[in-house]
C-alpha cells in the first residue's frame, strides 16, 4: 500500500543531484506538472538540456560549503550519481550536507544486487550503510540493470562484432524512465520523520543476450549474433577499446552477474508505485534501433 502523495502540500523544494543524467533528466520531466520547485545540483557551469523551470546550483563535491548552499531550504534530495571512483565520497558528502541543512527526506538511487565486492554494488552498499545511520527519512531505490547498457553494444552490433561474457545467463532489464517515474512517486509521497524504506524496481521479464540478438535481427532484417567470450577475453577486449580499467572491471563483473542469472527477480513495485506496467525491452530496442544500425 502506498503512502499518500504530497500533492496538496505547500510547494515542496526538491533538489536533484544528477538532473543532467539518464534518470535525473527523466525525473525532471516527470515532475514538470507537479506543484514542486526543482533545483538541480550540478558540477556543470552551463548544463545543457535542463528545463527552464529548474534552477541550477553549481556544486563542487570537494567543497562541502557549495553542497550546503545548494541544499539550504530544500525539503527533499534525490541522489543519482554517475558511476565514478569518487561516487562513495561524493554521495556521502551530499548526505552529510543534507543532514546539516535540515533536508527531511533523501531518496537515493542505488542498485539491486547481491552482497558482493564487485562495483558498483559494493559502492552502493557502503553509501546505503552510511545513509542508514543518519537522522533523516530515506528511501533507497534499487533497480536492476538499465536497458541503456545495451547502447554500448550498438556499434559492435552494427559492425557484426558484438560479444561478451554473459553466456546464456538471464537478466531482467529496466527502462530508466520507469526508474525516474518511481523516483517521482518516492519523492512526492509523505513519509514519517526518520522512516527508512527500500523499493526494488524491475522490468517485465528476463532476457538472455542471445534473445536480445534475435530481437535485433527481427528489427534490423539481418542476422545479429552475440558471440561468447570468457571473462578474461572480455576484459582484454574492453581494455583494448581504451576503457579505464575500473570500467572494464565493472562491465566484466556485470557480465558475470548476467551469466549467473543473478538479476532475474520480477517485482511488482514499478506498477504499484506508478500505476503503469514497466516498459518492455522489445519496445526500447525499437525506439533505440538507430544505435544498432
Ligand atoms: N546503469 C545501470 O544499469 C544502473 C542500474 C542500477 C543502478 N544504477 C545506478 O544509477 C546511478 C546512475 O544513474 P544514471 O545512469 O542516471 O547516471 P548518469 O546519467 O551516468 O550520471 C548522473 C549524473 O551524475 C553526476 N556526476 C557527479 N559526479 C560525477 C562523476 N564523478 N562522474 C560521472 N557523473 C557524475 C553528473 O551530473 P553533473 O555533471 O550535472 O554533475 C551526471 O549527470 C548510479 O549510481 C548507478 O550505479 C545504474
Amino acid at each position: 500500500m502506498l503512502n499518500q502523495l504530497n500533492t496538496t502540500a505547500p510547494e515542496l523544494r526538491i533538489a536533484v543531484a544528477g538532473a543532467t543524467g539518464r534518470v535525473g533528466s527523466h525525473l525532471i520531466n516527470a515532475l514538470a506538472s507537479d506543484p514542486v520547485e526543482v533545483i538541480s545540483l550540478t558540477r556543470q557551469k552551463a548544463p545543457k538540456n535542463i528545463s527552464d523551470r529548474v534552477s541550477s546550483v553549481v556544486v563542487d563535491f570537494d567543497k562541502p560549503s557549495t553542497l550546503e548552499m545548494g541544499l539550504t531550504g530544500v525539503d527533499k534530495l534525490f541522489i543519482s550519481h554517475g558511476t565514478s571512483l569518487q561516487q562513495v565520497a561524493n554521495e556521502i558528502a551530499l548526505i552529510e550536507a543534507a543532514v546539516k541543512t535540515g533536508v527531511r527526506h533523501i531518496v537515493k538511487l542505488s542498485v539491486m544486487g547481491p552482497t558482493t565486492l564487485a562495483n558498483p554494488f559494493a559502492w552502493h552498499a557502503a553509501i546505503e550503510a552510511h545513509l542508514a545511520q543518519q537522522p533523516v527519512a530515506s528511501t533507497v531505490l534499487r533497480p536492476t540493470t538499465f536497458m541503456d547498457v545495451l547502447k554500448r553494444a550498438g556499434r559492435h552490433v552494427a559492425a557484426g562484432t558484438w560479444a561478451g561474457a554473459a553466456g546464456k545467463g538471464r537478466v531482467n532489464l529496466i527502462d530508466s524512465r520507469d526508474v525516474a517515474d518511481a523516483a517521482r512517486v518516492a519523492l512526492l509521497e509523505k513519509v514519517a520523520d526518520n522512516s527508512q524504506r527500500a523499493y526494488h524496481l524491475t522490468g517485465p521479464r528476463n532476457w538472455t543476450m542471445h534473445e536480445v540478438a534475435e530481437k535485433l535481427s527481427d528489427l534490423l532484417g539481418r542476422t545479429v549474433t552475440y558471440m561468447d567470450r570468457s571473462p578474461e577475453e572480455q576484459r582484454a577486449a574492453l581494455l583494448a577499446e581504451g576503457l579505464p580499467s575500473f570500467v572494464a572491471e565493472l562491465l566484466v563483473g556485470l557480465d558475470q552477474i548476467f551469466n549467473h542469472s543473478v538479476l532475474t527477480e520480477r517485482t511488482l513495485t514499478v506498477e504499484e508505485l506508478t500505476g503503469s506496467a514497466p516498459r518492455e525491452l522489445s519496445d526500447w530496442l525499437k525506439e533505440n534501433i538507430e544505435f544498432f544500425r
